[in-house]
């Protein structure tokens, strides 16, 4: 196969960065989001080019660099269509979102977090001294959907932001149209504010993606939307994303804001993420091609094993969310450390819809993934107190 496909674990440890570096030897680590692939040729070009010019200064500011334009170009064809001047330079997503709730998100008000969700989401609340509302999401056969209701008794209850991951981590899912055009029609009666984060956009499996703030001139002016080319391009540690400002008003109070809330950007990853955006389209489809593949050795091994109902398939992201409440576990992840040798998320982490729940990075090399399910499904069949209901 391609050279995406022999990349190895041996070569994930060798960049000693936080995936296969915290377990002993003998674990299977499908935790962090980070992919075990090699980075896109044009990256790495454009990454060695800015070494050997040691491109290690202050980077350009915001506009002066190619970002951004390259960015606008790439949002507009995912479906967003904006200008340069609407996309802005942060150094991490999640940062972007503190900076959203502390500077765009009406004071003192509480903010709905849409669970599970990935964890930092609680934590940027936290950081930004809001109180969160959890709405846990609906589970159906069909899988996630957004508890609509819920979200507006908390915007009843004086919340003023929704939290939105789309596509969701953990859970996969990629909204439609119809869902999230009734999330902002009910936004824009309460005059609250979405922050919609969608770095995991670019990693689908044929389902269609819609931009929050592209549904509605209403979700383009009370939203702002997070991104980067960190996960779909597996650059995360080069600390470089972007804030779409879709409101005049947003961007008047960013531009103000102090230089020192907004923290600074690595140069490299200002490169690389041009590089990813111009170039970086052919590697992230024989990428997905291969993620694609994992995807469904994951919901055929569960399927043979007589665990299918233990996952929704995804339809974006290399995560796979696996429902283990069945088997009566309180501490579903600890048991599979423990019995399997497999470490992954706990569902715990993700807010109260995610206890019983374990999250499972399928990006890795499918033998490994294989040897992982083998282990977690014999450590799961040989649970003490499986529920038969
Ligand atoms: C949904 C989501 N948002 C944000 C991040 C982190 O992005 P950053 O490192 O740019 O803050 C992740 C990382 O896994 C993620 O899954």
């Amino acid at each position: 196969m391609s050279d995406l496909a022999s990349w190895s674990v041996a070569n994930s440890r060798a960049r000693r960065c936080k995936r296969w570096s915290l377990y002993p030897a003998e674990i299977i680590d499908l935790t962090v989001a980070e992919m075990d692939l090699p980075v896109a040729e044009p990256i790495m070009a454009a990454v060695r080019d800015a070494v050997d010019r040691q491109a290690f200064g202050y980077p350009l500011p915001g506009h002066d660099s190619e970002l951004p334009a390259a960015a606008a170009e790439w949002l507009t064809a995912q479906g967003l269509a904006v200008q340069p001047e609407h996309v802005n330079l942060i150094s991490d997503v999640i940062k972007g979102m503190v900076l959203g709730l502390r500077h765009f998100a009406p004071p003192h008000t509480p903010v709905v977090v849409i669970t599970p969700t990935y964890s930092r989401f609680l934590d940027a609340v936290e950081a930004a001294q809001r109180q969160v509302i959890e709405v846990p999401m609906l589970l159906g056969e069909n899988g996630y959907s957004l508890d609509v209701p819920e979200i507006e008794k908390a915007l009843r209850q004086g919340a003023r932001t929704v939290l939105l991951c789309n596509p969701s981590n953990p859970v996969g899912r990629v909204f439609n149209h119809s869902e999230l055009a009734e999330l902002s029609v009910l936004v824009e009666r309460f005059g609250a504010r979405v922050i919609s984060d969608e770095v995991h956009s670019p990693l689908r499996y044929g389902t269609k993606f819609v931009p929050y703030a592209s549904v509605s001139s209403a979700a383009a002016e009370h939203s702002i939307t997070l991104t980067s080319a960190s996960k779909a391009w597996n650059i995360p540690g080069l600390r470089c994303a972007i804030m779409v400002l879709t409101n005049p008003a947003d961007q008047l109070t960013w531009d103000v804001l102090p230089r020192a809330s907004k923290g600074g950007i690595s140069p490299l990853g200002i490169e690389a993420s041009t590089a990813a955006f111009k170039q970086g389209q052919p590697w992230l489809n024989e990428a997905i091609k291969l993620l694609d593949v994992n995807r469904l050795a994951v919901g055929d091994y569960l399927k043979r094993a007589g665990l299918g109902g233990v996952m929704c398939m995804p339809e974006a992201t290399y995560l796979a969310w696996f429902d283990l409440r069945e088997f009566g576990h309180p501490d579903p992840q600890r048991y599979l450390m423990e019995n399997a040798g497999v470490a992954t998320t706990s569902g715990d982490e993700h807010g109260v819809g995610g206890a019983g729940f374990v999250r499972v990075n399928f990006a890795t090399p499918q033998s490994v993934l294989l040897d992982a399910l083998e282990r977690m499904t014999s450590a799961l069949r040989r649970s003490p107190t499986r529920n038969s209901s």
